[in-house]
């Protein structure tokens, strides 16, 4: 049975929706094949899973402001990871122990139910702060009844703790959360369960001076722990690094540990840590394994705190989206992102260029233009410099092994920003997903990915290839159809 106050919330969410549906749907720069909120902020992807065949992904909701505060829990699902369904409201911070915020957790199968954790929170304003996790199951995956609180906050940390992340292991459960001990150092931290509701506090995983780390930030957020060809992988998103060389340039960062885990004794060895991704906006990643084995991922397209009022959709009630669906793998040294194979269904007939050289020169090719297109870019030589100009707005270029994104600054507009990566062995292929406001770069098959909006003229589709020096490469472009929303 839902509560008074949970049909109020969801009641007057769904009005919001009513009330500025036609300036969403009419905004230029809204998206065509990426999920975006109905109407307010979205942030994390929670509750990934397959369940029954049907992908679900749920999503941190802010829906009455562009801001972030009492969060709901969105929801879409999908047969094939490319025709969606909106569905219901799934969760609202209609309880006491979630009042301030459901915010972001994860989603596991047991005995046919689909199991919700998430964290409640409560930010103080009425009460001590606090950060519990708590739970939801569902017999159909779209109706929620909560369960309430299932583990309070364990001496030693602060209020922020939050974040679980849920899988099994043999026949125990393990959950993995985000916090911040007393001493603000990020940690992630470990539980076990035998059925779900009881929980054992088992410790620290890792964190910041732990083991071989250094400092390492003050909060780590939305870790997710999962086996990738036969490396045990911490994902997280550590906040308060410095900017290092061409390394941690966004606000908050994102990105994992690989080694070998024993998640009981708390043993994990483990690499550096490593950023997934080199763009403007990515944060919050999470992942789920399905039916087909995939370990799949999906991010949030932007970054906390990191101007998101500056993006111009704010004044159509939206803002931020989710990226596409991505494929992970282990690639013996590090994980490679590749879009999921179903997407090829959105394309068009492809065009294809072979063979184009460019030397000394700035060219437009023909047909290779548009505002919702994939393109696949291979190397064939290039010796000196390699640019993408899109839309009079962003540049992609590649020169000394080093490939750089650069778009106009989001808050000092007369500024240009830049991220970066280096590219040892050199640049073999380009695949760029452009989406309206978006675009997701995978750079020699996905080793590194640039993950960012942008927000071109609306109906400026001219892209156009400089070399300096001589590039030949072999260029393949499809329209996008975009998602078949119900
Ligand atoms: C990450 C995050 C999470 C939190 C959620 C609240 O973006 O701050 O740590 O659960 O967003 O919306």
């Amino acid at each position: 049975m839902l509560s008074e106050r949970d049909l109020e919330l969801k009641s007057l969410a769904e009005q919001e929706i009513e009330k500025h549906k036609e300036t969403v749907a009419t905004d230029p720069y809204r998206l065509n094949y990426h999920h975006m909120p109905p109407v307010g902020l979205m942030n994390d992807p929670n509750g990934l899973i397959q369940w029954r065949g049907v992908y679900h992904l749920f999503y941190q909701w802010m829906p009455f402001d562009t801001t972030h505060g009492a969060k709901f829990w969105g929801h879409y699902t999908s047969e094939n990871l490319v025709n969606w369904k909106h569905e219901k409201i799934a969760l609202a911070p209609s309880d006491t122990f979630d009042r301030d915020g459901v915010y972001s957790g994860s989603a596991i199968s047991h005995e046919g139910r689909l199991y919700l954790f998430y964290t409640g929170n409560l930010d103080g304003k009425n009460g001590p702060e606090q950060e519990n996790q708590c739970l939801a199951v569902s017999e159909d995956g779209v109706t929620f009844e909560k369960k309430g609180v299932l583990i309070e906050t364990p001496e030693g940390y602060t209020a922020h703790f939050r974040d679980p992340k849920v899988w099994k292991q043999g026949d125990i459960w393990y959950m993995v959360v985000g916090a911040q001990s007393e001493d603000h150092q990020g940690k992630a931290v470990m539980f076990s369960s035998h059925d779900l509701h009881n929980w054992e506090h088992l410790g620290t995983i890792a964190g910041s001076k732990e083991g071989r780390n250094g400092e390492l930030g003050f909060m780590w957020e939305c870790p997710d722990i999962f086996e990738l060809g036969g490396k045990d992988i911490l994902m997280v998103c550590p906040q308060g690094l410095e900017s290092d060389g061409m390394n941690y340039a966004n606000t908050y960062q994102s990105g994992y540990f690989a080694g070998e885990m024993n998640e009981h004794n708390l043993q994990f060895n483990h690499s550096e840590f490593r950023e997934l991704d080199r763009g403007f906006e990515f944060y919050a990643p999470q992942t789920t394994v399905d039916e087909k084995g995939r370990r799949i991922l999906f991010g949030w397209m932007g970054v906390p705190e990191q101007y998101e009022q500056e993006h111009p959709t704010i004044e159509k009630h939206w803002v931020h989206c989710m990226t596409i669906p991505r494929e992970l793998t282990w690639n013996g040294e590090k994980i490679t992102q590749t879009p999921v194979e179903e997407l090829s269904a959105m394309r068009g007939p492809v065009l294809l260029h072979s063979s184009v050289t460019i030397e000394n020169d700035q060219k437009a090719i023909r047909g290779i233009q548009g505002r919702s297109i994939e393109l696949n870019i291979e190397i064939d030589q290039l010796n000196e410099m390699f640019a993408i100009e899109l839309f009079q707005y962003a540049s992609l270029s590649y020169k000394d092994r080093i490939l750089t994104l650069s778009r106009p600054h989001l808050e000092e507009r007369s500024k240009t920003e830049f991220r970066r990566v280096g590219l040892g062995e050199g640049l073999r292929n380009i695949r760029l997903f452009i989406d309206r406001s978006s675009l997701e770069v995978f750079v020699n098959d996905g080793e590194e990915v640039f993950t960012s909006r942008i927000f071109p003229q609306p109906e400026e589709e001219h892209i156009l290839f400089t070399s300096l020096g001589s590039t030949t490469f072999s260029i393949e472009k499809w329209d996008l159809n975009g998602y078949q929303y119900e």
